[in-house]
């Protein structure tokens, strides 16, 4: 962290977190909390929570939680520093320049650099293309259909063949070797400094802002490998990026077309359809997930129709849904992808087939045919059970109704036998989960489905929390419960520390930055500060006792610990004493 703890602490408090969630999340008032519906999942029902005094929000559904600048980065998708610059101006704070340490500013100068540097090569390249040394590259593109005012556009260059003419080139403009290599436009070694891409058309790969932060290269006609790539650099995260959303995030259209490649998006928008955007040559991930979510609630599928695309179809949909995006899929059938979909039908055949996309369940559902034999009745048996299998996973009674009858239909099933197997299949999955299962959690009004990558906990883990969420609650009741517990009774390593500060009366949003480096303690110690918070109206004595259960768990499970360790047998008798003590334990 490079900014004083007091400049942070100055930012979070003019950044009032209710605020600035209430900007995107549509919060309500609940006793002392805020409710809204969770921006990083998706859901119906709201479990995502903000705490106006402790200046923290947490997702009992998905377990996110944090500080005001943990949720800007989140949302967002910055870094840390990025979130406070990015609060400040919004709050109209200048943070002082001055206390930048020297490491983050050379980071900043750094990239800046990089960003000249690439700009400075997406010219030279863009230039090389519309001269005599880059007739190659324009018959290519010709021959690909490409027509000049998308060859404008996107940008599109070539790498001519001499090997080292933008190595040259750039070392003109007065860049020294050092920062070139972290350009990665350049290969160094010991025979010299090469030209990553030569004798390749360009695709420039642009983020949001338009700007160039990294380069695709393709081979005109065969050759190995079809696309080059320019490696990842303090600039270029492809997970972090979209190809096409710098132009797809104007359309204003409510959804999204995803494709595969650089060529497909562009020849979307040369039909045309501006609102298609492709994943950078790697499989989708989640940033670039929550990416797309900030600007639609719905995405069209059309990755190509073999065996490869199938299977990112299927890996894909999950993730969006995870993040509250819906998806269809765009059939391309017989061609394989967009571009030549397009090609061979042309502009009106392609809308046609958007407005045929196909609900993505029931694509699901379509392709698992592929797995067997439907001409053999035991195939068929076997494939109608997958489908009811797939079915009884829907939570949503009605949702389920409506997705029986729609693959009845679509797959010729007979809907009351589809139904009958359906509910069979889903009490048989009710009884192979115990019984004791999370629904014994979910009784208070819209307390939460529990967070599914929460590992299951012991009730000495549970007890634990509690025992910090109350004393975050009622810090009066510190001197009191000190009396019982020390941090070192306590077994989880990430609740221990946090007792140790909560003792010393740290602020929620100090306690919560000794976390800030791993993720998954942060987020422990979010929902701790989240967790089952007192009702209004509780009462007293009842408060009492369950408190009292808390201390005497956690005491009891610490000397059970020193017990099994102890061979000294006065120390041991000292400890069983204790323990006989904690039966009585009363608390004032
Ligand atoms: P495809 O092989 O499907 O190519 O790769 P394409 O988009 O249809 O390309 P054309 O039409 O033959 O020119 C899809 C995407 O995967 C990445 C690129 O982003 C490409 O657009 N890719 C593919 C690579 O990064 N490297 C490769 O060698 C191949
Ligand atoms: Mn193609």
């Amino acid at each position: 962290m490079y900014y004083p703890e007091e400049v942070i602490e100055e930012v979070r408090s003019r950044a009032d977190i209710v605020d600035v969630v209430g900007k995107v999340v549509h919060l309500k008032k609940m006793g002392a909390n805020y409710f809204g519906l969770c921006p990083f999942h998706g859901e119906k029902t709201p479990s995502f929570s903000v705490n106006q005094s402790k200046q923290i929000f947490y997702c009992f559904g998905c377990g996110k939680g944090g500080d005001v600048v943990k949720f800007t980065m989140e949302y967002e998708n910055l870094t840390f520093l990025e979130a406070v610059r990015k609060l400040a101006d919004e709050e109209g704070y200048q943070l002082p320049e001055g206390n930048v340490s020297s490491e983050e500013r050379q980071s900043r100068d750094l990239r800046t650099k990089l960003l000249e540097i690439n700009k400075k090569a997406a010219v030279y390249f863009y230039d090389a293309l519309r001269k005599p040394v880059g007739q190659l590259g324009m018959n290519y593109f010709r021959k690909r259909q490409l027509s000049d005012e998308t060859l404008r556009v996107w940008g599109l260059g070539y790498a001519d063949q001499t090997r080292d003419g933008l190595y040259r080139y750039l070392r003109q403009c007065g860049y020294e070797d050092a920062i070139l290599r972290e350009s990665g436009l350049v290969n160094f070694s010991e025979r010299g400094a090469y030209d990553k891409f030569f004798n390749r058309v360009i695709f420039p790969i642009m983020d949001v802002n338009s700007r160039v932060i990294g380069f695709g290269g393709r081979v005109m006609g065969e050759g190995e490998p079809k696309y080059l790539n320019s490696p990842e650099t303090r600039l270029f995260d492809k997970s972090r990026n979209l190809f096409g959303l710098c132009y797809a995030k104007k359309s204003r259209k409510k959804y999204f077309i995803l494709c595969e490649g650089y060529m497909d998006v562009i020849s979307m928008h040369q039909a045309g359809f501006t609102n298609a955007v492709a994943s950078l040559g790697t499989a989708l991930t989640e940033e670039q997930c929550r990416l797309l979510r900030r600007y639609v609630g719905e995405i069209l599928l059309t990755y190509d129709s073999d065996g490869a695309g199938i299977k990112a179809a299927k890996r894909a949909m999950p993730m969006l849904k995870a993040v509250g995006i819906q998806s269809k899929v765009i059939s391309m059938k017989p061609y394989k992808d967009p571009d030549e979909f397009i090609k061979a039908k042309g502009q009106e055949a392609f809308q046609e087939r958007i407005d045929q996309a196909q609900n993505s369940f029931l694509w699901l559902i379509d392709v698992m045919k592929l797995d067997y034999d439907l001409k053999d009745p035991a195939g068929m048996t076997a494939y109608t059970n997958a489908a009811a299998e797939k079915l009884s996973e829907i939570q949503e009674a009605i949702e389920r109704e409506n997705y029986i009858q729609a693959v009845a239909r679509e797959q010729m099933i007979d809907v009351n036998a589809l139904r009958r197997l359906v509910n069979t299949m889903g009490e048989q999955r009710a009884r192979r989960n115990s019984p004791l299962n999370e629904k014994m959690y979910q009784s208070t009004n819209f307390m939460p489905r529990t967070n599914p990558k929460k590992k299951v906990e012991t009730a000495l883990q549970k007890s634990e929390k509690q025992l910090v969420t109350w004393l975050s609650e009622k810090p009066e009741l510190i001197p009191t419960v000190q009396k019982y517990i020390q941090p070192a009774d306590i077994s989880d390593e990430t609740v221990r520390t946090v007792l140790e500060l909560v003792y010393q009366q740290q602020p929620v949003n100090t306690i919560l930055d000794r976390f800030r480096e791993d993720e998954e303690a942060y987020e422990k110690v979010a929902a701790m500060f989240n967790g089952n918070l007192l009702p209004e109206d509780v009462d007293e004595r009842e408060f009492k006792r369950g408190l009292e259960d808390v201390i005497r768990n956690v005491k009891m499970s610490s000397l059970n610990t020193k017990i099994a360790n102890e061979t000294d047998p006065r120390q041991l008798s000292e400890l069983f004493q204790q323990q006989s003590a904690l039966q009585g334990l009363h608390i004032d």
